[in-house]
């Protein structure tokens, strides 16, 4: 079996060879190779090539490929069975460790994506508030639910795509995109649609056009102007919880948010969603209150078993310091050979969070990031390919480091870099 001949299989079977758009290396070019294996951070093709690898399933690896003590849950839990649809102890036990990690979530309700928890947080908003205009921050990426899909980041960034047919207007007519880190535009907002506006949905730091880390006060200002106006703060923590920190980036930046979103990480690498909240907004979701959500596999048993054995092996002392540690090493070292080889690029980096940017001036938006040069990454990616880096085939996306991420990783990646842009 060759990349090649999985390519034109795939194509001829699966829209555009893949089942979600940005793994087709459009914006990128070539063609995505197919993967055999894992193991720590590194992958494998069907040709046996091997790549260091900064995708980590999007975010969802942070423990990287393989980790013993996920495998070991996992096992154990399909001993058992595969799924039951009626309770199991992993459910509570989960959202147990997930509540006393992320107090603002007292109780949660598990789905199974992050798009289906964000798309279950808006309806209890709306419901609570009995408003429903909701904010977000253009560049932000929430899933695909109609009513976020207007000037999103990820694919639809990637892909250039403003808006999406089959999308009623009326769906999106209440869904207000404003500039991230831009304080007074949200003042302005909440003046013009006083009382009207059910919740800020914000991703604490953006990370689906490139990762943009908030300016200091943007979330105590959000916190405080949705308090006024009596509107919901939502964090959509898909990627910045257990990541940026085990509390999220609700720890990290000191900001308590109404709701908040899990993925990613929690499900250990098994398709998982959460939303959560205080106890008193979550009585409005059935079977306790009127506001209906359900799920035929939600809070599967081995994501549930893999999630655990994920936020216990995190929560082994140094982990995030090290996470930190080899970000910022990798940021430096980044920044430092592109200077010496005048190519000038901006590094935006938190813990094992990390984008790389083909542009000369900082990026603290969603538009400023859409501004960088995403045809010299384009180069960039398959330079870096082509030494066996793999990162994410867009300039939209984050590189997410796992704790199996180390120096020697860090020393491959730059000495892969500089040859990379020796090309350029
Ligand atoms: C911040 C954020 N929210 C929501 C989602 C949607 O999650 P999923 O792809 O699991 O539906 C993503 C996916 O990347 C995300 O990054």
């Amino acid at each position: 079996m060759t990349n090649a001949t999985c390519w034109r299989e795939a194509q001829r079977y699966l829209v555009g060879g893949v089942n979600s758009p940005v793994r087709s290396f459009r914006a990128v070019g070539g063609r995505p190779f197919f993967v055999d294996r894992g193991q720590g951070p590194t992958l494998w093709d069907v040709e046996g090539n091997r790549y260091l690898d900064y995708v980590c399933s999007w975010g969802a690896l942070i423990l990287g490929h393989r980790p013993p003590e996920v495998l070991k849950a996992v096992n154990e839990a399909l001993e058992r069975g595969t799924t039951f649809g009626t309770p199991t102890p992993w459910e509570a036990e989960l959202a147990k460790e997930i509540s006393q990690a992320v107090p603002s979530m007292e109780q949660i309700r598990f789905v199974s994506s992050g798009t289906e928890a964000v798309m279950s947080a808006l309806r209890l908003a709306r419901a609570v508030t009995g408003r429903n205009k909701i904010l977000k921050f253009d560049g932000a990426y929430h899933g695909h639910s109609d009513a976020l899909l207007t000037k999103a980041g990820s694919g639809m960034a990637t892909l250039g795509l403003p808006a999406v047919p089959g999308v009623p207007r009326q769906v999106t007519q209440d869904t207000i995109t404003i500039p991230f880190n831009d304080p007074k535009a949200v003042e302005q907002m909440f003046r013009r649609h006083r009382k009207q506006i059910a919740c800020v949905l914000v991703e604490p730091v953006l990370a689906n056009v490139g990762v943009i880390p908030p300016a200091e006060w943007f979330l105590q200002r959000l916190r405080a102007l949705t308090k006024e106006d009596r509107s919901l703060l939502i964090f959509d923590e898909v990627i910045t919880g257990f990541r940026v920190a085990y509390g999220g980036a609700q720890a990290r930046f000191g900001v308590k948010p109404d709701i908040t979103l899990l993925g990613k990480v929690i499900g250990g690498g098994f398709p998982v969603g959460a939303y959560g909240a205080n106890r008193r907004l979550m009585q409005w979701v059935a079977p306790q209150g009127p506001v209906y959500q359900a799920g035929t596999l939600a809070g599967h048993p081995v994501a549930m078993a893999a999630g655990l054995a994920t936020l216990r092996a995190l929560r082994r002392p140094g982990v995030y310091s090290q996470l930190e540690k080899t970000g910022a090493g990798l940021r430096k070292g980044l920044l430092r050979l592109s200077v010496g080889m005048g190519v000038p690029i901006v590094v935006n980096q938190i813990g094992g969070l990390l984008s790389l940017f083909f542009r000369s001036s900082t990026i603290e938006t969603g538009k400023q990031a859409r501004a960088s040069n995403t045809r010299r990454y384009a180069r960039y990616f398959r330079g870096m390919l082509a030494r066996g880096v793999y990162l994410p085939p867009s300039a939209y996306e984050a590189w997410f480091l796992s704790t199996a991420h180390g120096e020697r990783e860090i020393e491959k990646t730059l000495k892969a870099h500089s040859a990379a842009l020796e090309e350029f």
